[in-house]
């Protein structure tokens, strides 16, 4: 059975104090969430001990946006799983596409921080997507199908989440077409050994739409940039109808 899994990327925001204040207006919003849904946050390194005890005994569980292969070393500026672990964390974002453009990160390493990931334990969210350029070259589908490829080298797929995060889409208020996502994600699991996998769509999703997300059959969740950062409209997206 595929899991629905709704989660926020705060990427580089909030501090410990801003964190406190979000958990305190977003816990009214899992009042009401209906069964079968389960809800994660992506925070910043600093957060994720605070994140964790907040939230204690509520539904929503805690993830980090990186790790490295590693348990131990000289590797200044990474974190290693057993880390995240001792502080909760259960989910990690792996290969997001502001980590491979901005950062280096290559299909290998990311291949490497997968297997890391899930021999720790932790249940990895590998981010997949093309650029615009790449998608009005028609080449979308083949850059999707060389990063799993990849990327998926040696992973178990019963223990993976998969974002499809196209990366025109990513913070310019562009969503993808829900028709055309869902068709994206429909050719990622055609090429998972596993048809369990769930599959999320990311970019630019927004309360006002995630009805219209979730209604596609293909797609299990949702990661979410911007609108995560608000409790109310982070709220509502969960909340899905
Ligand atoms: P936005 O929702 O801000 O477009 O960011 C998407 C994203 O990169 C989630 O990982």
């Amino acid at each position: 059975m595929r899991k629905i899994i709704l989660a926020g990327n705060w990427k580089m925001f909030k501090t410990q104090a801003e964190t406190l204040a979000f958990v305190q207006d977003f816990k009214p919003e899992l009042d009401e969430l209906p069964e079968g849904r389960e809800v994660v946050l992506c925070v910043p390194f600093t957060d994720l001990a605070i994140l964790s005890k907040s939230l204690h005994g509520s539904q929503v569980s805690v993830g980090a946006q990186n790790v490295h292969w590693e348990e131990t070393g000289a590797f200044t500026g990474e974190i290693s799983a057993p880390m995240l672990l001792e502080v909760g964390v259960r989910y990690v974002v792996i290969g997001h596409s502001e980590r491979r453009q901005l950062f280096g990160e290559t299909d290998e390493t990311v291949n490497f921080r997968l297997r890391a990931a899930q021999k720790a334990g932790l249940v990895p969210i590998l981010c997949v997507g093309e650029t615009k350029l790449q998608r009005d070259r028609g080449e979308a589908e083949s850059v999707i199908f060389q990063q799993l490829k990849a990327g998926l080298m040696g992973v178990d797929q019963a223990s993976l989440v998969i974002a499809y995060e196209p990366i025109w889409a990513i913070g310019t208020g562009d969503t993808c077409a829900t028709d055309e996502a869902n068709r994206i994600i429909g050719l990622i699991r055609s090429r998972l050994d596993n048809k369990d996998v769930t599959i999320q769509y990311g970019g630019s999703v927004k309360p006002e739409i995630i009805d219209e997300i979730m209604a596609q059959p293909e797609i299990d969740g949702v990661l979410v940039g911007g609108a995560s950062l608000e409790a109310k409209g982070f709220g509502r997206i969960v909340n899905y109808k």
